[in-house]
């Protein structure tokens, strides 16, 4: 008999249902000790919760997040709520004993972040931020490649993440769907959203970074505020680019804008290192572009790696060798190691301490836009 792993999640947006379909999946792939259960879902307006949780299996639903967390019958609680409730839903959930998942960027700013491991550390609940690209397989590959010393010593990383879906100075800030450009709900504009992602995946592949130099921008001064139906001054950051300079000595540039006409999601790095250089793009995720100098010259040139055969990580799990996966498989294999984390007492990563880092990092940067210098990156303790 597995034992039963009941969740508690708050928020039915887009993230909520893909963490909903990683838990409803996760145990027809993965071989775990737990049964995950779809418990109990959460927002506030009840009778849209309940009609999610009528159409995604849940067995009930809440709409005060307060009494999801004092429920017994409660294992996890899963944040996919806006940036601004993360820290006092995830201490909440602490403090009740609850091994909590809690979706990115961990929070509004590092001070935040640094209480909320603080209190995941003194209530020694397990912890997760869903940091989800890590385990796309085309970027698990990439990691094993570069640990395994492929590319030798890593002298270039290059991080972009591109839309185009605020350039409409109509379009309003706040509320529903648009909480992302009200700095008072987000925390920064891209370098919290589309940039933490780059530099998760960065740190986790190159270490850490030392320092970085910034230019920030904000092309629509002001917005209508949905919710208070004013025009209002926009706080956000519209676009941000920004130099670093890793512990290992290599150099790095990062770009994020929402005013990149023509893409929506055109999330790509590269990695130069002395041997070999690694090339991904999110548009065609289940590949990683791969060129080895120490090739025959005669047949040397850039690879093109369909990360589908059984030895690819993460594949033997799902179809045969050579049929692809997805986006949403990304959150399936989360669920999966951070289950498989506690089982085997090996935390997944990247835990809250972990997310901790590209909050300071996203900290020294927004500063850095703020004062043209060079800003020193908070070490994490
Ligand atoms: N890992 C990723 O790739 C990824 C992608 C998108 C969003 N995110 C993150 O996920 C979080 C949610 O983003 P989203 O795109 O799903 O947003 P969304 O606007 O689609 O959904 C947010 C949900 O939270 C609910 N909500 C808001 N305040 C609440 C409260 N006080 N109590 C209960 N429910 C509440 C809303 O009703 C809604 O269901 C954000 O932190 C965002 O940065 C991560």
């Amino acid at each position: 008999m597995k034992k039963k792993l009941n969740i508690g999640l708050i928020g039915y947006g887009f993230m909520g249902r893909a963490h909903s379909n990683a838990f409803a999946k996760v145990n027809h792939f993965f071989d775990l000790d737990h049964q995950v259960v779809l418990k109990a879902v959460c927002a506030r307006d009840a009778s849209k919760v309940k009609a999610f949780a009528e159409r995604w299996g849940y067995e009930s639903a809440e709409s005060d997040w307060k009494k999801l967390i004092e429920r017994d019958d409660i294992d996890v609680i899963d944040i996919a709520t806006p940036n601004n409730t993360h820290a006092e839903i995830a201490i909440a959930a602490a403090k009740a004993g609850k091994w909590i998942l809690c979706e990115k960027p961990l929070s509004m700013d590092g001070e935040e972040g640094k209480r909320m491991v603080d209190a995941v550390a003194k209530a020694k609940v397990p912890n997760m931020v869903w940091y989800n690209y890590r385990r796309v397989p085309a970027v698990t590959l990439a990691k094993k490649l570069i640990d395994d010393g492929r590319l030798g010593r890593i002298f270039h990383y290059r991080a972009k993440f591109l839309q185009d879906w605020t350039i409409n100075p109509e379009l309003p800030q706040g509320g529903a769907a648009l909480w992302r450009l009200d700095v008072k709900a987000a925390g920064s504009g891209v370098t919290g959203d589309l940039l933490a992602h780059c530099i998760d995946t960065a740190i986790w592949l190159n270490g850490g970074i030392d320092k970085v130099s910034a230019m920030t921008e904000t092309f629509i001064k002001q917005r209508p505020h949905q919710l208070t139906g004013k025009v209002e001054k926009v706080g956000i950051d519209d676009a941000c680019a920004f130099l670093a300079r890793f512990k290992n000595g290599s150099l790095a540039t990062f770009e994020s804008t929402r005013y990149a006409r023509g893409h929506k999601a055109l999330y790509t790095f590269e990695i130069n290192g002395e041997h070999a250089s690694i090339f991904w793009d999110l548009h065609d995720l289940h590949r990683i572009q791969y060129f080895d100098h120490r090739d025959e010259g005669q047949v040397r040139g850039w690879r093109s790696v369909h990360v589908s055969d059984g030895d690819h990580p993460y594949m033997k799990n799902w179809w045969v060798p050579g049929l692809q996966i997805g986006y949403e498989h990304s959150f399936v294999h989360q669920v999966a190691d951070f289950i498989k984390g506690i089982e085997t007492g090996k935390p997944a990563s990247p835990t809250f301490k972990d997310a901790l880092e590209t909050q300071y990092i996203c900290d020294a940067v927004l500063k850095s836009g703020k004062s043209h210098q060079w800003e020193k990156v908070t070490s994490i303790k």
